[in-house]
């Protein structure tokens, strides 16, 4: 029921605006035409070979990035932190040469071309996101996470290091980017990712974790947070 009333509130909002236009949240300004088109350069020489010449994520490697679950939470300076600074840990590196002193990777311009070009994926309206302090307990949420998630994120939540997941859920770098409100709405964002290559254009993603209640959820974050490494 209460997917079918979400649904039909994005077709009534959906209408109600012009043509292609996406209701962004303030920190999600989207770029200018030819910021977007220099970032889709960039994307296609740099980053589409993890990530899919069109966002759609390579199984066991990288994840998707046109996700909407994904950009619909996602602030600009989330991805401009993730694209720039990395996440140590992974296969995906810090990418700003300029931030970090490197002969490899982008200038700040190019990072922020970047990100303004995934943000033109974005159709999904912008979500409110819920910051208010985390209520989880420790030891539920150890057992929600080892129960549920760790056979894809992996005990220590290292992502393909151990598992399957694409992403690595349990990295300092991750949680430091991530507010409780982005990791409570990206929850349930999560995919088998061995069907990940048949799948094009990817559907609905599994509802698999929303079965949670706020509390267990709470939980689970509450735990990956005392144990980020
Ligand atoms: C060598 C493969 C590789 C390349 C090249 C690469 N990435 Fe990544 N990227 C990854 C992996 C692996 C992750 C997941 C890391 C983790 O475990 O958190 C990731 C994560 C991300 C995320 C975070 C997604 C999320 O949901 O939290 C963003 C955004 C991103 N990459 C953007 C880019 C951009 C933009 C480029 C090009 C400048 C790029 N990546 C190049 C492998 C790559
Ligand atoms: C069937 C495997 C699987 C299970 C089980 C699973 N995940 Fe995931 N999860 C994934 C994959 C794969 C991704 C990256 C998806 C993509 O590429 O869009 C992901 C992404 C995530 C993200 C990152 C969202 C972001 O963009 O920053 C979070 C947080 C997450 N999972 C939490 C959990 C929690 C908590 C559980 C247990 C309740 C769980 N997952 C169970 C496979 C799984």
């Amino acid at each position: 029921m209460r997917r079918h009333a979400f649904v039909l509130g994005t077709v009534l909002l959906a209408a109600s605006l012009p043509a292609g236009a996406t209701e962004y949240r303030p920190d999600q300004a989207p770029g200018t035409p030819a910021t977007v088109e220099a970032g889709a350069k960039v994307f296609a020489d740099t980053c589409s070979k993890c990530h899919g010449t069109g966002g759609e994520g390579t199984a066991q490697w990288a994840p998707r990035l046109h996700d909407q679950k994904f950009l619909s939470a996602a602030s600009n300076a989330f991805l401009e932190a993730t694209v720039g600074k990395g996440r140590p840990g992974s296969n995906m590196m810090a990418w700003d040469k300029e931030a970090t002193h490197t002969d490899i990777g982008l200038t700040t311009e190019q990072v922020d071309q970047v990100v303004a070009f995934l943000r033109s994926w974005q159709t999904a309206p912008g979500v409110a996101l819920d910051e208010s302090p985390l209520k989880g307990d420790l030891a539920k949420g150890e057992q929600v996470y080892t129960t549920d998630c760790q056979q894809c994120h992996g005990p220590r939540g290292s992502g393909v290091a151990e598992a399957k997941a694409t992403i690595g859920i349990g990295h300092k770098a991750y949680l430091t980017a991530a507010t409780d409100g982005y990791l409570r709405a990206v929850w349930g964002r999560c995919i088998d990712t061995r069907k990940m290559e048949k799948l094009a254009p990817l559907p609905e993603v599994s509802d698999y974790p929303l079965n949670y209640s706020a509390a267990d959820r709470d939980s689970v974050l509450t735990w990956l947070r005392k144990n980020a490494w």
